[in-house]
C-alpha cells in the first residue's frame, strides 16, 4: 500500500518524507485555507519536496472552466496529479486529461457507482471518503470493499486511493481490503508507529542495557 499525506503543510510533509515512507500528497481547497498559503507557490514548493505525484484540485465546475485551471496546475511540476470533483463536467474533464497523459484524481466520491463511471473516464486514482461516510452512519469500508471487487472484476487499472482517513484501524482496514493508496493526515500516519508494549519493550531493554555498562561502538 502506498502512502500519501493528506496535508498542505510543508513541515510536516518534509519531516515525514525524511522518513522515507512518502509515496505522495493530496491537497484540496479547505487544506489550501488552512495552510494559508497561496495555491500556486505551496503546491510548487510541495512537489519539490515529494517525488511521487501531488494531487492539485480543480475549483471550477464546468468543464472548459476546469480544463483552464487543470493547465495551469499541470505547468507547477512533472509530478501534479489533476483532481476533479465527481460530476459528469469533472468526467469529462477527467477523460480529456488522461488522453493528454495527466495523472488524474476524482475526488468526493461517495458509491460505488461513482467509482465505477471514474474509472470508465480513465482515472488515475478514486478517492473515495472514508470518515465522511462513517459521519452519516454508514460503514466507509464497506465501500472500498465494493470498489476493490468491481475493479478486480473489469481489471480497471484506476488506483484506489482511501480518502478522508480519520483513525489507524482506517489504514488497517483499507489495507485489507486492498486499497492501493492511503492518503492520511500526518498526525495518523506517524500514530501507525505506535503501540504501547513496544514503548514498553524498548523501556525494558534501556533499562537492562544500563544495567550492563556496556556500549556499542
Ligand atoms: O483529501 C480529502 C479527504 O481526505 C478529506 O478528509 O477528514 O476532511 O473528511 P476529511
Amino acid at each position: 500500500m502506498k502512502f500519501f499525506v493528506d496535508t498542505a503543510d510543508v513541515k510536516e510533509i518534509r519531516e515525514i518524507n525524511d522518513y522515507g515512507l512518502l509515496d505522495g500528497v493530496t491537497t484540496n481547497p479547505s487544506l489550501i485555507l488552512k495552510s494559508g498559503r497561496d495555491i500556486k507557490e505551496v503546491t510548487k514548493e510541495i512537489c519539490s519536496i515529494v517525488a511521487g505525484p501531488v494531487s492539485a484540485e480543480v475549483t471550477a465546475t464546468e468543464y472548459s472552466e476546469m480544463m483552464k485551471e487543470a493547465a495551469v496546475l499541470a505547468k507547477i511540476a512533472d509530478n501534479i496529479c489533476i483532481k476533479l470533483p465527481l460530476t459528469l463536467d469533472g468526467l469529462k474533464a477527467c477523460r480529456s486529461l488522461t488522453s493528454e497523459g495527466h495523472k488524474t484524481n476524482v475526488t468526493l466520491c461517495f458509491s460505488a457507482g461513482q467509482a465505477l463511471m471514474a474509472a470508465k473516464a480513465g482515472a488515475t486514482f478514486i478517492s473515495p471518503f472514508i470518515g465522511r461516510i462513517d459521519d452519516t452512519g454508514a460503514d466507509g469500508m464497506e465501500l472500498i470493499s465494493e470498489i476493490r471487487t468491481i475493479y478486480d472484476n473489469y481489471d480497471f487499472k484506476t488506483e484506489i486511493l482511501a480518502a478522508s482517513i480519520r483513525t489507524v484501524n482506517h489504514i488497517k482496514q483499507a489495507a485489507l481490503i486492498g486499497a492501493d493508496v492511503a492518503t492520511v493526515p500526518p498526525a495518523t500516519l506517524k500514530a501507525l508507529v505506535k503501540h504501547p508494549l513496544t514503548d514498553k519493550g524498548l523501556e525494558q531493554f534501556l533499562a537492562d542495557w544500563a544495567k550492563t555498562g556496556q556500549k556499542i561502538g
